[in-house]
């Protein structure tokens, strides 16, 4: 079960989970090959009208840690960068694709504020100079009751989160999507209240698990998926998981999010896939498992914390019908 070295650095063995599983580097490989991930597959409105910024694709090269969390197989690349949610560009799935090319993402920093010691503004060349890319195979599951399983790039939250040395009244962490309603059509209309922001208790987000990509499948984020950095937290559904991160700020109170202040019947902080807690709407006990059609829905269980299940201590002894 090994052929990939790990990240000491990033997550000690101590703290490797139960779930995780090793794949081989050939078989990895093979995986992104029978995929056709390549030029030819990257979809043309975003292969002709977005150029990855030259200094990010320099820093994705050299050699990379590797953790694959599941045996299922990849859901394809044209499906990942095609089939997406960010309202930041309409309320269609296939919005994004059609309208994300336009956003520019380079120069692009950060605003660190709140309760840390460490506050200021940051390059995303000064975030990522220090870290260790990893590439890290996770499903994803949407509240919507579909999911994917995705090669992510990035690294884990936790490592940006202590190089910014919190304070102890620090309890939570706030993250806030890029405003630009020239760049981005949705935010030119009703509908959500802008800018998109989503919350974290900060134990959560120091969990090995939690991550900041800037890449899928090798490469760097296109638009659609949040370029050029964003969460992806695999144990909670896909809302938390927020895109194109400007402000990250360390709080002592559960940040007001996006949803959650929307609709707060329908969608809580946590935010945990749980199958037993349905939506008001629908069932939250299967997913749709992309790529999948009428008549092949391809519907599966969903699992606790899809699947995820060192995630739980986080949650002992809350009430988890109650804090959904
Ligand atoms: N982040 C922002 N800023 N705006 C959004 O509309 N949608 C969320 C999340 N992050 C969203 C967002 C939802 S509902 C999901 S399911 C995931 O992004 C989808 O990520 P993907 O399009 O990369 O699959």
């Amino acid at each position: 079960m090994s052929g990939c070295q790990k990240n000491e650095a990033a997550v000690r063995p101590s703290e490797i989970t139960s779930e995780t599983i090793y794949l081989q580097r050939r078989q990895w490989l093979g995986q992104l090959a029978l995929l056709g991930v390549g030029v030819a597959a990257l979809p043309w409105s975003a292969q002709a009208a977005y150029s990855v910024p030259a200094w990010m694709n320099n820093r994705l090269h050299g050699t990379r840690t590797r953790e694959v969390t599941t045996t299922d197989s990849l859901t394809p690349f044209k499906d990942v960068t095609g089939y997406n949610n960010f309202y930041e560009f309409g309320l269609e799935k296939t919005d994004p694709l059609a309208e994300a090319y336009r956003l520019s993402t380079d120069p692009w920093s950060v605003k660190v504020s709140g309760l840390c010691d460490l506050p200021g503004h940051y390059t995303l060349e000064d975030i990522l100079k220090p870290v260790a890319l990893e590439d890290r195979v996770y499903r994803f599951r949407c509240v919507e009751a579909w999911s994917m399983v995705i090669p992510w790039l990035g690294f884990p939250l936790g490592s940006l989160l202590k190089r910014l040395r919190p304070q102890s009244a620090a309890r939570y962490v706030r993250f806030t999507t890029l405003y630009r309603p020239e760049e981005m059509p949705g935010q030119r209309h009703a509908g959500l209240a802008w800018p998109y922001v989503e919350g974290l208790r900060l134990d959560e987000a120091m969990h090995p698990l939690a991550m900041l990509a800037i890449g899928l499948y090798g490469r760097a984020l296109l638009p659609q998926n949040g370029a050029p950095l964003r969460l992806v937290l695999p144990w909670k559904y896909g809302f938390k998981s927020i895109k194109s991160i400007v402000a990250i700020e360390f709080v002592a109170a559960p940040p007001q999010t996006t949803w959650a202040t929307m609709a707060p019947h329908e969608y809580g902080f946590y935010a945990n896939v749980n199958p037993a807690v349905d939506h008001p709407r629908w069932s939250q006990a299967r997913e749709r498992r992309l790529p999948a059609t009428l008549w092949e829905p391809n519907w599966r269980t969903t699992l606790m914390f899809n699947g995820y299940a060192s995630v739980a201590p986080l949650y002992q002894g809350m009430d988890l019908r109650r804090n959904f």
